[in-house]
């Protein structure tokens, strides 16, 4: 009855994993991928509204749908998922969009495995109940990086923040099941793994024995891995147990996402953030003895209520000072039902967008300096593409770096971990040359 899925997705990368889930879930029931929403007989939206550009973008992809609805009747699901659904708005949106059949919350992929089911009654095929048979989705069977949650939810509950509302308390999956997933993953070739949460070092509060150091040693272990990873973590929760493992594993990368998002100890009280400015800059410190060469990107709000201009350029200097790697700068946006949205959003527009251009700026010139001491050096690249337009192949260097590897049509590299010799360097990538096998590291 059902035979082709499509699946949207915008959002962050839990989204991402969870689409990717879904889709290895629909294809278990026999369902194949088509590229077009207007093909296919199951169309899913994974949304996002941590702000409300993400919200709007996604009403209005799911509204341009309504018209298939329509004419298909029937023969079309549309299921809508993600923090737009969360776990409790899916009591009032089928008020405002009736046209959608299902409604399922983030992380909950079988929800719309038993709804089709259901539906479809014997002409689906049995799903695959065992994550050893965890397979990567059509299409993708060729991939080389993988996200895997393990924390999911969050507990912190910044003021700012909806994700909360949205996906919940956190909880940590159990160790067994997330090991049995990424060997499943290593076992069909992939080569790294990014162990995801919002807040990825609260893994284990709730497990006797366990925690986020440990588990990311267990994860170092599967056989097949070139690179681990991990992301968020909050100041608050990082600790020394975890630099260590960083700064000991060697398939652990020195890399760290570490939201700052305000560099003023009164906005931070304000956002509910539970550190301050001194113990973010001590933190980095920490990582940067431990792990010499760490990449540590940070996400920032700017104009959040009531931020003065003496208190955005305390965030402009922290960023300056600690020349951190990559920031995700974002203009505050309030949000239902959190703490700040009682307040009023009293920094205009404008104003918002020129401290963002400021800092993007700022960022700009601290990463074409940082990149600067790239090229000359040689550098461990995973492959993880090839990009037709440029006939360079793309990858990541351990910390994070994105280089663009020119190899003279040499064998395909996908997945290698190669020696890259780096010719040019901007801001935000690198261009190198591949080398023989076998060449040192600088
Ligand atoms: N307004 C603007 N940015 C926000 N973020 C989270 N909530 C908001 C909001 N209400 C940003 C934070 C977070 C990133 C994922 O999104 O910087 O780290």
């Amino acid at each position: 009855m059902y035979k082709k899925y499509h699946i949207w997705t915008i959002g962050c990368q839990m989204n991402v994993a969870d689409s990717r889930q879904l889709a290895s879930r629909l294809e278990s029931l026999g369902l194949t991928e088509v590229a077009k929403a207007g093909e296919a007989d199951v169309i899913v939206l994974n949304t996002c509204v941590v702000r409300q550009q993400p919200e709007d973008k996604a009403r209005n992809r799911l509204n341009s749908l309504k018209p298939l609805k329509l004419s298909r009747g029937d023969n079309l699901v549309i299921a809508l998922m993600g923090c737009m659904v969360g776990k409790k708005e899916a009591e009032t949106l089928p008020d405002e969009f009736p046209f959608v059949d299902f409604f399922l919350e983030p992380s909950k992929p079988d929800l719309l495995v038993d709804f089709l089911r259901a539906k479809g009654g014997d002409a689906l095929l049995p799903v695959a109940e065992d994550l050893e048979d965890y397979r990567l989705p059509d299409g993708e069977e060729n991939a080389v990086c993988a996200f895997v949650p393990i924390t999911l939810g969050c507990s912190h509950v910044c003021s700012y923040c909806v994700i909360p509302y949205r996906r919940g308390p956190d909880r940590s999956r159990a160790p067994e099941v997330i090991l049995k997933e990424v060997r499943a993953l290593a076992a069909q070739g992939v080569k790294e793994i990014t162990l995801l949460g919002q807040i990825v070092d609260r893994y284990g509060m709730e497990l006797e024995e366990w925690n986020l150091a440990k588990l990311l040693r267990a994860v170092c272990q599967v056989d097949g891995l070139a690179r681990v990873r991990f992301m968020t973590s909050h100041p608050a929760y990082m600790d020394e147990e975890l630099i260590t493992a960083v700064a000991e594993e060697p398939k652990l990368c020195p890399y760290f996402e570490l939201p700052f998002q305000a560099g003023n100890n009164r906005v931070l009280q304000e956002m509910r953030r539970g550190y301050t400015r001194e113990e973010y800059i001590r933190i980095v410190k920490s990582i940067r003895e431990k792990v010499p060469d760490a990449g540590i990107n940070t996400d920032i709000i700017v104009g959040y209520p009531t931020e003065s201009e003496e208190e955005f350029m305390d965030t402009y200097r922290l960023l300056e000072e600690l020349r951190l790697d990559v920031a995700h700068i974002a203009k505050y946006s309030p949000r239902p039902r959190t703490l700040s949205s009682q307040q009023e959003d009293d920094i205009p527009g404008e104003e918002k967008e020129r401290r963002r251009v400021m800092l993007d700026q700022l960022v700009e010139s601290i990463l074409s300096e940082k990149n600067g001491r790239y090229p000359g050096r040689t550098v461990e690249v995973l492959v993880e593409s090839f990009q037709e337009k440029t006939g360079r192949w793309r990858g990541r260097i351990p910390q994070g770096n994105l280089v663009f590897v020119e190899a003279d049509g040499a064998m395909p590299l996908a997945g290698e971990l190669v020696q890259v010799a780096i010719t040019w360097a901007g801001p935000y990538s690198m261009i190198g040359t591949l080398q023989e096998k076998g060449d040192e590291t600088v």
